[in-house]
């Protein structure tokens, strides 16, 4: 299962195909510029040594470069990091791009000021190793930036009867199995059996734009109309993002720093 899940990210035409939140016609790219804007304002990034562990086409590796960091970008899909490299030269940001495994990074202990890790913890087989590794990799009092797609999402609750008759009645797939997702309470464990402290914990996305509710295997209706799922996320949302109601927020970020006591590697 693990080689097979990285062997898909490895391979041409999967996770590209999925994964543009830089477009504007991605559903959720107003929710991703918000991410974006939030992660940036987390920090001074000037002068800061940044690691981007699975950096994708490197939103935020660029981002971080453009605001003075000197940033160590890391994807396993080597499509990804193509994508990646021609966005930071056409943005005249200087990023080290390298094709690795977040599982095994890389990198020294204590090495960077701030470490990201966004949209990624769902998609390796290991999470807890991963977590283990950007801990290891962060040095004492640094920060570290992680998000994660909530398995409690209220898009995913709109699935539920569909995903009931699709493990009543499994269909046979030849794709291994690339994404996992996990509740708040999990994202929590991970992060403090790594040795982080959580500081802060951000919820976005309580009605979201692609949200739709599933009523067959080929008929679904959009849950909410678009300029009201817009006009929520704008208006409504922004107090409620670290109360209980993140809960059910589509993704979830954390700020941490290592514990100062931390056993797991001090
Ligand atoms: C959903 S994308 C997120 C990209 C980027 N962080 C962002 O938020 O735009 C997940 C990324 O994780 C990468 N990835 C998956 N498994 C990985 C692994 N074991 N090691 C490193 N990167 C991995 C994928 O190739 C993909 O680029």
């Amino acid at each position: 299962m693990a080689n097979e899940t990285k062997s898909y990210f490895q391979q041409k035409g999967t996770v590209i195909s999925w994964w543009y939140p830089e477009s504007e016609r991605e559903p959720l790219h107003e929710h991703y510029e918000e991410q974006l804007r939030w992660v940036l304002a987390q920090a001074n990034w000037q002068g800061a040594r940044v690691a981007d562990i699975g950096t994708g086409k490197g939103r935020f590796a660029i981002a971080c470069a453009r605001q003075g960091a000197k940033v160590y970008a890391l994807d396993i899909a080597p499509e990804m990091l193509d994508e990646a490299g021609r966005a930071a030269k056409r943005a005249g940001a200087r990023v080290r791009f390298v094709r690795g495994d977040a599982e095994n990074l890389p990198y020294p202990d204590r090495f960077f000021d701030i470490v990201l890790c966004m949209e990624t913890i769902m998609h390796v087989p290991h999470p807890e190793q991963l977590v283990r590794e950007v801990a290891r990799i962060v040095r004492p009092g640094g920060l570290v930036i992680m998000s994660m797609t909530n398995k409690y999402r209220i898009n995913a609750l709109l699935r539920l009867p569909e995903e009931l008759y699709r493990r009543l009645r499994p269909a046979k797939s030849e794709a291994p199995r690339y994404m996992w997702s996990y509740s708040v309470p999990q994202f929590r464990r991970f992060l403090h059996q790594a040795g982080l402290d959580i500081q802060t914990l951000h919820g976005q996305g309580l009605l979201q734009a692609n949200a739709r509710l599933r009523l067959g295997r080929k008929l679904s209706v959009a849950a909410f109309p678009r300029p009201f799922a817009l006009w929520f996320f704008a208006k409504v949302e922004p107090p409620l993002r670290e109360t209980f109601l993140r809960g059910v927020m589509g993704t979830v970020m954390a700020v941490a720093r290592p514990t100062p006591t931390s056993p797991a590697k001090r």
